[in-house]
């Protein structure tokens, strides 16, 4: 498979990033860690904690690395299909988009904010680089749990799309996120 998309398929490596990508945010969300800062910050929760971490900010990174990618590459034509789908299609994606950055970059803010390093498996710490102001480290934290439910809502319904226009519409948009069979 091409490592860029061509007009019918995405290429492999815009696929692997979208699947990792998938991977990962599902994986951030099982190991969400949930309580009061005092036991999500406690040194029994630091293991998992920095599972969490680590999954959520290597997201972080590929997104970067993503939208990098994405500016020196194509994005297939869609098939056939009423002018509104591919219109919501782009909704979908730029929210998907906004949500894989928001999500992690709520945690880090809030974290720092609340006066905690981000703590990443191995031994990583990256202390605060804003000054604490605990309150409102509290609220964007808040704020990045919601997101966080608010990512998985929306890939939700974003799978339902693809599997919609696979079995129901019978077209190539699911297809084009998968390296087989070849398309024409
Ligand atoms: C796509 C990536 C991420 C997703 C989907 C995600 C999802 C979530 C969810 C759903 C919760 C709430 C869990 C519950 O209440 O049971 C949570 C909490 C938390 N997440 Fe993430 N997260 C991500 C990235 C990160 C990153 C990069 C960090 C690094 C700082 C992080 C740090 C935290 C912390 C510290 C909490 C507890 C919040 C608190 O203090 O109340 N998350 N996350
Ligand atoms: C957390 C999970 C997921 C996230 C964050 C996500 C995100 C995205 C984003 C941002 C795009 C736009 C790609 C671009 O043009 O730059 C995309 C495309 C796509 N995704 Fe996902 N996705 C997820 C899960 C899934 C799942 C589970 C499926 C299949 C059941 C799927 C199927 C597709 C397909 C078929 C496309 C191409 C759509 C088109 O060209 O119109 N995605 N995804």
């Amino acid at each position: 498979m091409a490592a860029h998309s061509t007009r019918l398929r995405y290429g492999a490596v815009t696929q692997l990033f979208h699947w990792i990508t998938a991977i990962l945010v599902l994986a951030a969300y099982l190991y969400g860690p949930g309580g009061s800062e005092q036991r999500v910050y406690s040194s029994a929760a630091d293991p998992a904690r920095q599972l969490h971490e680590t999954l959520g900010f290597s997201v972080l990174v590929l997104v970067l690395l993503r939208l990098l990618w994405r500016t020196f590459d194509a994005t297939p034509d869609n098939p056939p299909m009423p002018a509104w789908m591919p219109l919501m299609a782009r909704l979908g994606h730029g929210l998907l988009y906004a949500l894989l950055l928001a999500v992690p970059l709520s945690a880090i803010i809030g974290a720092w904010l609340e006066g905690h390093a981000v703590t990443l498996l191995g031994g990583i710490y990256i202390n605060p680089l804003l000054a604490q102001a605990h309150d409102l480290g509290v609220t964007t934290a808040a704020i990045h749990r919601w997101l966080g439910d608010a990512i998985l809502w929306v890939a939700g319904a974003h799978a339902a799309a693809a599997l919609f226009h696979h079995f129901v519409l019978k077209d190539r948009v699911l297809r084009s996120m998968l390296p087989m069979p070849p398309l024409e």
